[in-house]
């Protein structure tokens, strides 16, 4: 299948689409697959239409999720010392969504003399052109460079490297985690792929601790991740003409502590036949059992920092909060 791409430059800032409604070559036969398996799954990528992006953006308000904030505090204590080894030029961020705690990295390289473009990289083009525009906004003069692809297939559209400058790669929100083992080893290496020696790559990650506080971050009392988990039901019924009832789901999050992970399903509270036509098949989920919409994986700084070595890559500083709940850590290519 041919990928429609679509290049709009609206002054100040530019937006490459690689990504349309359905498939992006590819997108809709993992689907199909995922949803055919024995233990039906799907891609936390269907999470993100427009009103899954706003509903990310209330979970990192909401008090139990303590990753964002978290993340923000340690980006704001942190960015002037790691620009100050890493003169970037251009930030690329890898699933950047609403871009709010980008400002603090965008901060440091302005307050460092040093930032001359922005590149965003999300599944979603609605977001990169709110989080673009209110940027180019803020800081007059940044050429900002919208990319929307898949992270899994489409980190090849990222525009051509500066020749005399420096670029620093930031995966944020510890989307990483998202990731299996065998697709984060293969994430890091391809994000590694984008730099040159003296550029660096910047990840949140979310730490393995306390069982009863990661869970309760994935189980909000206002219900707000529940309803992020069904609206993912709404959006693959309305790309590929499904029938399925968001409300006979129940979210279902667990810890999996063998796996190190936080695992969000979606339980059937009925008998479900939930009809695909734009899939060309029909899924079958029997009262009880579940689809799972997301690994959410814990980390240890010796994971991410074999992840680094593993991609060629030297671990330069490791920052977490004091509870020992986050980190942030930067590494360069030698
Ligand atoms: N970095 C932001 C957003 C994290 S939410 C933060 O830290 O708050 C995860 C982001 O990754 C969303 O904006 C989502 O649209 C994007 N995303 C999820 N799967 C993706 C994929 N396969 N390819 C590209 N972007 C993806
Ligand atoms: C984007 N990602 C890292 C979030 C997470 O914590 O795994 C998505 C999320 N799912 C439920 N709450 C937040």
């Amino acid at each position: 299948m041919t990928t429609s791409v679509t290049t709009a430059t609206i002054r100040p800032w530019r937006l490459d689409c690689h990504v349309a409604a359905g498939d992006d070559g590819g997108a809709a036969d993992e689907l199909r697959r995922s949803l055919t398996a024995t233990s039906p799954t799907i891609s936390p990528r269907w999470f993100y239409d427009d009103v899954g992006c706003t509903l990310f953006e209330r979970i990192t308000d909401l008090a139990e999720y303590y990753q964002t904030r978290t993340e923000q505090a340690l980006l704001d204590a942190r960015m002037d010392d790691v620009l100050g080894s890493v003169r970037a030029t251009e930030l690329v961020e890898i699933g950047s969504g609403a871009a709010t705690k980008t400002r603090a990295i965008l901060d440091a390289m302005s307050r460092a003399g040093t930032l001359d473009r922005y590149v965003p990289f999300d599944i979603s083009p609605g977001i990169i052109a709110r989080s673009a525009s209110e940027l180019a906004a803020a800081y007059p003069g940044l050429r900002v460079h919208g990319v929307a692809g898949d992270f899994g297939r489409h980190l090849g559209k990222i525009p051509r490297r500066p020749a005399d400058g420096t670029r620093l790669v930031a995966f944020l929100g510890s989307t990483l985690g998202n990731l299996d083992r065998t697709a984060r080893r293969s994430m890091v290496k391809r994000l590694a792929r984008l730099l040159k020696p003296g550029d660096a790559l910047l990840m949140g990650t979310d730490l393995a601790h306390d069982p009863a506080v990661l869970i309760k971050a994935y189980d909000d009392e206002p219900g707000v991740t529940a309803q992020f988990n069904r609206n993912i039901i709404r959006h693959v019924n309305r790309v590929f003409e499904g029938d399925a009832d968001p409300d006979d789901f129940v979210h279902a999050p667990r810890w999996n502590a063998r796996a190190s992970r936080i695992e969000m399903h979606l339980r059937a509270l009925t008998d479900i036949h939930w009809s695909l036509p734009g899939l060309g098949i029909s899924v079958e989920i029997a009262k009880g059992h579940t689809i799972r919409t997301e690994i959410s994986c814990k980390f240890t700084r010796e994971e991410i920092e074999g992840l680094y070595g593993a991609a060629g890559l030297v671990p330069q500083s490791w920052d977490e909060d004091a509870l020992g709940r986050y980190a942030v850590s930067v590494a360069v290519r030698p």
